[in-house]
């Protein structure tokens, strides 16, 4: 088996956790079941991530279309979400990781929004891997967003019409401090993007594994990046023209 080039990682991460539900249901549980178990995978693969030397990683933990699932399972859900970040800060602490959350952080409960920004302030000064938590999120809600940030700044005459570039934009998302993803992963054998990371994704290389997210492990996380070594990004380009460029 090839082994992961530790020179050509790639800094950024996302993934789409999916295969909860069934993973609990192949077992004769309740749904509840396959996310709390959901969790310890968040755990594995947030402490591989850091091993590995990632720089960001990226979890899709909660879609705005996740609002419409049974209100006993958004219960849930958040109660788990409240109860992993309060027990997690430590071992954030103690392993360097910065803890982050984009989406619209305004709709999740109260003690969640607490939880989420105790978290974050007691991280902030980490400076191993980020983890980025996304929440009540969509990249549709995020592009919405971004268009009426500048929209009230053409109205309010800070800038022109003119100026709006993809630099503009990229700039207005809540993604605007970290870099694009080089990679996406989507577990549980899904082959689509959910509304998550669109404009992020551009370029992105994406991984699509059987594997139900509660199985996913190290070796899991190895084998979609050392897929993403194996791949050749040309970026618009021809072959030819990445070896004269690796060359000058
Ligand atoms: C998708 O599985 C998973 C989710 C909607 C939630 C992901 C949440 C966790 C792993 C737990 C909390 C997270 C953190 C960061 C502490 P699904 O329910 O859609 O599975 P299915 O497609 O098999 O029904």
């Amino acid at each position: 088996m090839s082994k992961l080039d530790k020179n050509r990682l790639p800094k950024h991460i996302a993934v789409i956790m999916d295969g909860n539900g069934r993973w609990a249901k192949n077992k004769g549980k309740a749904r509840v079941f396959g996310h709390k178990n959901g969790v310890e995978s968040v755990r594995a693969i947030t402490e591989s991530a850091a091993e590995i030397g990632i720089e960001y990683l990226t979890l899709y933990a909660f879609s705005t279309e996740n609002w419409n699932r049974p209100k006993a399972e958004i219960t849930a859900l958040m109660t788990l979400l409240v109860l992993t970040i309060s027990k997690e800060t430590k071992t954030l602490n103690k392993n360097n990781i910065r803890l982050h959350a984009i989406g619209n952080l305004d709709n999740l409960p109260i003690n969640c929004t607490k939880e989420l920004e105790n978290a974050i302030a007691s991280t902030a000064k980490n400076t191993g891997l980020n983890l980025i938590l996304a929440l009540s999120y969509s990249a549709k809600w995020e592009i919405t967003e971004a268009t009426k940030l500048i929209a009230k700044k053409i109205q309010d005459n800070e800038i022109q019409l003119a100026d709006i570039t993809e630099d503009t934009i990229q700039k207005h998302l809540c993604t605007a401090k970290f870099p694009d993803p080089e990679l996406l992963i989507r577990t549980s054998g899904e082959c689509r993007i959910s509304n998550f990371l669109l404009w992020q994704i551009a370029y992105s290389e994406l991984y699509f594994t059987p594997t139900l997210w509660p199985d996913f492990r190290k070796n899991d996380l190895e084998e979609a990046i050392i897929s993403y070594q194996n791949r050749e990004r040309r970026f618009g380009k021809i072959s030819e023209q990445l070896e004269t460029d690796n060359n000058s």
